[in-house]
């Protein structure tokens, strides 16, 4: 008995395990095959033409039209792009100088006039030819922009840059257009610009000592000040000097407005993995939602300041500043304040860096070639003259100054991929290709502005293909009409303020070019290396002596 009883147990316990043995087995097998299934299925994805993304889309798309069997499967040409990596995609065109590696796979693929790849799982087509880039550009499907996680969580979803495509982001770009960027409006801001060149000029003066004593001066920091003051004088109605005691006056509000724009503009020019791989999304990996989160409430707090000094000091008798502007809307136009502080931190930011980042790059082209640089200052004399500043007034004479300022656009354009890309908003065709909706479009701007195609001698820096001979020709319009060279980019998401930036750009680089002669500092030479932020930069920063051209007297004018 006792041992039926045993062996009894032996047997229950054998086919408990042997049960529990399946069970686990059976599981394994099913992980594994799940597994493979994936893996299999991830194989697919990558091995199409751009990559996993691209894939993605293809299979899934040809399993809805034979699911439907009224639908023949299209047969669409593939556009050419490389795979890159399994889930991944080509997560490394977009390290460093993205232009240039993009430019580079291109060529490598033969794809210059359209090109797929794939950011994991995001589908992005780039163009590096002009026609190509004016059917984007200029078509309608593509004027929204793609979501990017520190772009809304620094609210500029509710600006003009990522507002998405209708009637609210139309009626920012009106209200826009008609009391920031208009002729009116660029003409009244004038007096601005010149007291801002003038400090510019009075403090480079004054520091010009230490650069001859051989250390250099560095340009940078001055020039972005700059640009800061005129954006705060047009938007916020503050102006302030440049020097370290005018900031410091300022109750540090220059200082801090300063690193809150640093800190927004190096938090939108990182690129977020977990934009393009979801499954990345929750663990903010590389902290930028957490960074985000910490930088709106000191956004909210200094431009909600600024806003109620506004509203308490307002007479109602005339308009001043963007704030103004904004808090005097009614009906349907009327801003609610987180909108307000929305579109004026947009402005602040996106008015700053570009116009100083464009600065740098033409002086130092104009320290790297001297001959350039003469040409420029004989310029100045004659229209000029040394017994007087230059005036805004002067700008439509000063034709070889305008072209160098084009050449430099040319050869090293701030958004070398037009800064923010482009979003399908249905089905389209570029190029003969089919293009689905939800599609990311990039032109590279960098690319088509170097193209010996469309450039004699591309890699040369020289002015003088911009100036015109004869009074019938028509001058060169960097404005988006000829995407051969279009900087500010073109169609309905083109640059608002790009007529106030170059107007900014032109005036004071012939305020610096008239009233100095603009050396290499001894110990660094011109490096144009760059670095690829929201803006591509100089990656050292220009450091120069300067030399009075003229007798400096303090305001004169
Ligand atoms: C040298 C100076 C500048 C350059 C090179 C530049 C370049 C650009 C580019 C390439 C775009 C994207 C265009 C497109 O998608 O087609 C853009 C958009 C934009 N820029 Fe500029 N920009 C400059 C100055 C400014 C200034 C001074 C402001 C304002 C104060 C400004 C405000 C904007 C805004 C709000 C957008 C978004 C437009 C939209 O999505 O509708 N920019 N800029």
């Amino acid at each position: 008995m006792k041992t039926d009883i045993e062996s009894l147990w032996v047997f229950a316990l054998a086919s408990k395990s042997c049960t529990a043995l399946t069970q686990e087995t059976s599981f394994a097998w099913l992980v594994l095959i799940v597994g493979l299934a994936w893996f299999t299925m991830a194989l697919l994805y990558w091995a199409h033409p751009g990559g996993p993304a691209w894939g993605k889309h293809k299979w899934r798309n040809n399993n809805n039209n034979n699911n439907n069997s009224n639908n023949k499967p299209l047969i669409r040409p593939t556009i050419p792009g490389p795979r890159g990596l399994p889930l991944l995609g080509s997560m490394g065109l977009m390290a460093s100088l993205a232009h240039r590696r993009i430019a580079a796979a291109a060529g490598a693929c033969n794809a210059r006039r359209l090109m797929a790849f794939s950011l994991g799982e995001t589908r992005v087509v780039v163009t590096c030819h002009p026609d190509v880039a004016r059917e984007m550009l200029n078509s309608s499907v593509f004027a929204d922009r793609p979501i990017k996680e520190s772009a809304y969580g620094l609210m500029f979803n509710r600006a003009i840059g990522f507002a998405p495509y209708g009637l609210y982001w139309r009626t920012l770009r009106r209200i826009a257009a008609a009391h920031l960027f208009c002729p009116k409006q660029i003409k009244a801001s004038e007096l601005q610009r010149r007291e801002i060149a003038d400090q510019m000029v009075g403090l480079l003066s004054k520091d010009r000592r230490g650069g001859e004593s051989g250390r250099g001066l560095r340009v940078r920091e001055v020039l972005k000040r700059a640009s800061l003051n005129n954006m705060m004088g047009s938007v916020f109605g503050r102006v302030y000097g440049l020097e370290h005691h005018d900031w410091v006056s300022s109750n540090n509000e220059l200082e801090e407005l300063r690193e809150l724009v640093d800190e927004g503009y190096e938090l939108l020019g990182l690129l977020n993995w977990s934009d393009h791989l979801p499954w990345l999304a929750d663990l903010d990996a590389q902290r930028i939602r957490f960074r985000c989160s910490k930088l709106v409430p000191k956004v909210n707090r200094f431009v909600a300041r600024i806003i109620s000094e506004h509203r308490s000091s307002r007479t109602g008798e005339r308009t001043r500043d963007f704030v103004d502007v904004l808090l005097s809307l009614q009906g349907t136009d009327k801003l609610s304040d987180s909108d307000m502080i929305a579109v004026l931190w947009e402005m602040i930011f996106r008015g700053t860096d570009t116009v100083a980042v464009l600065i740098e790059w033409i002086l130092a082209r104009l320290v790297l070639h001297p001959d350039v640089q003469s040409t420029v200052q004989d310029e100045l004399d004659k229209v000029v003259g040394r017994s007087r500043s230059v005036a805004e007034s002067d700008m439509s004479q000063l034709a070889y100054l305008t072209a160098v300022v084009k050449e430099v656009l040319r050869l090293h354009p701030p958004g070398p991929l037009l800064s923010w890309a482009r979003l399908a908003i249905t089905d389209t065709t570029i190029d003969g290709y089919h293009v689905p909706k939800g599609t990311t479009a990039m032109v590279n701007m960098w690319a088509i502005s170097r193209d010996p195609e469309f450039w004699v001698d591309p890699l040369e820096f020289m002015p003088q293909r911009f100036v015109t001979h004869d009074k019938n020709e028509v001058e060169f319009s960097v404005f988006g009409s000829d995407l051969r060279l279009a900087p500010f980019g073109s169609g309905r998401r083109t640059c608002p303020g790009k007529t106030l930036g170059l107007t900014t750009v032109c005036f004071w680089v012939a305020s610096l070019l008239h009233e100095f002669k603009w050396l290499p500092s001894g110990r660094s030479p011109v490096d144009l290396s760059e670095v690829l932020r929201l803006s591509c930069e100089m990656a050292k920063p220009l450091n120069v002596k300067v030399r009075p051209r003229r007798r400096i007297i303090n305001t004169s004018h």
